[in-house]
């Protein structure tokens, strides 16, 4: 298209500026003044690289702090485009479908990179960085536990053992206070929250429970069941919903787990993590059992969750 300023370009500047009450020739005058813009100011490498502070004077924690600060900045985008499928108008399974395979790209990516963490520091130097962690953990990822409310309906994120007791009708309090990873924060002699659990709801409660109302019925699987049913048999929506799920809860957890078994098991004796949960039954798949879109999976491969024989 030939760039030039034709009266057609300055009636629709004029249109635009006077639907909002303002003056299209000030926001002009303006433009003469106006700065050119470059990289560094529109990606904001000068803040973003000043994020990068640590607690220590071992080098490998820096690797540890970034890791995590992309892991959080992929969050933001798998988030990002939940939410637009989550308020499309009219969804399209193509739509859909597109979306959701760049939602998984990104958790590929999370979960394909996560050597980095394995392979990539030093142990000795993990088990002195981490005493100045404490009880910080990346289970206190609020975004973590906002992709997980935004993928699912509520009653596939509660704990197994209190699913009965819990339906559509029950106050979202009671159902939070029942989500599976409350397992995590409880000191398991006394039933009490553990320090971890306290500092993160009292900075994010309000905030989840605005979000798990929001999402009852606006989330991926929510949204999947309001297409037409014969879109719902789409194999390739069927597909992408699959290998999300796969992604998500069993290939990222066990990328996790293996992960967080090297560093914690590194001494030889009995690991504790530094958030304090029981890590090593809690963290894996077979026992979580963390499924965001069950009716996707046959019996067969729900019985085989988070096991070798599950190949979808
Ligand atoms: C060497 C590196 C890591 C170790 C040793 C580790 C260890 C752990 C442990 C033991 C837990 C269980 C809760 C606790 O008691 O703390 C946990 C939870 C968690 N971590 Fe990590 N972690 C590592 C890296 C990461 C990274 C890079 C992320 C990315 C944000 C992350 C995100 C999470 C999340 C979201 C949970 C909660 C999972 C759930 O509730 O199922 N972790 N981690």
């Amino acid at each position: 298209m030939k760039q030039e300023i034709s009266p057609d370009l300055l009636n629709k500047i004029e249109e635009k500026y006077k639907a909002i009450g303002q003056n299209a020739a000030v926001h002009l005058e303006g433009l003469v003044y106006a700065k050119p813009i470059n990289y560094w100011d529109y990606i904001q490498t000068d803040v973003l690289l000043n994020l990068q502070v640590q607690r220590t004077t071992l080098p490998d924690e820096m690797v540890f702090i970034m890791y995590h600060q992309i892991n959080e900045l992929l969050f933001k985008m798998i988030l990002w485009e939940i939410n637009q499928v989550s308020h499309c108008e009219h969804l399209t399974t193509a739509y859909f479908t597109e979306k959701l395979s760049r939602i998984s790209r990104y958790f590929d990516m999370l979960a394909n990179s996560f050597s980095i963490m394995a392979e990539g520091m030093e142990v000795e130097q993990y088990m002195k960085f981490r005493n100045n962690l404490t009880p910080a953990s990346g289970f206190q990822s609020a975004q973590y536990r906002q992709v997980e409310f935004c993928s699912t309906d509520l009653i596939n994120l509660i704990d197994y053992r209190f699913r009965a007791t819990i339906d559509r009708n029950t106050p979202y309090e009671h159902a939070y206070n029942h989500l599976y990873w409350q397992a995590a924060g409880k000191n398991h002699e006394t039933g009490e929250k553990t320090t971890l659990i306290q500092i993160f709801e009292k900075r994010y409660k309000d905030e989840f429970i605005r979000t798990m109302e929001e999402y009852n019925t606006k989330n991926l699987w929510a949204r999947f069941r309001q297409l037409p049913e014969k879109d719902q048999k789409n194999p390739d929506l069927v597909h992408a919903m699959r290998h999300y799920d796969y992604t998500v809860n069993i290939t990222w957890v066990m990328a996790h787990f293996h992960a967080a078994k090297k560093y914690l098991e590194s001494s030889g004796e009995p690991a504790e993590a530094t958030g304090g949960s029981e890590w090593k039954k809690y963290m894996l798949p077979q026992y979580q059992r963390r499924i965001f879109f069950p009716e996707l999976w046959t019996e067969e491969e729900l019985k085989n969750w988070g096991t070798e024989a599950l190949k979808p």
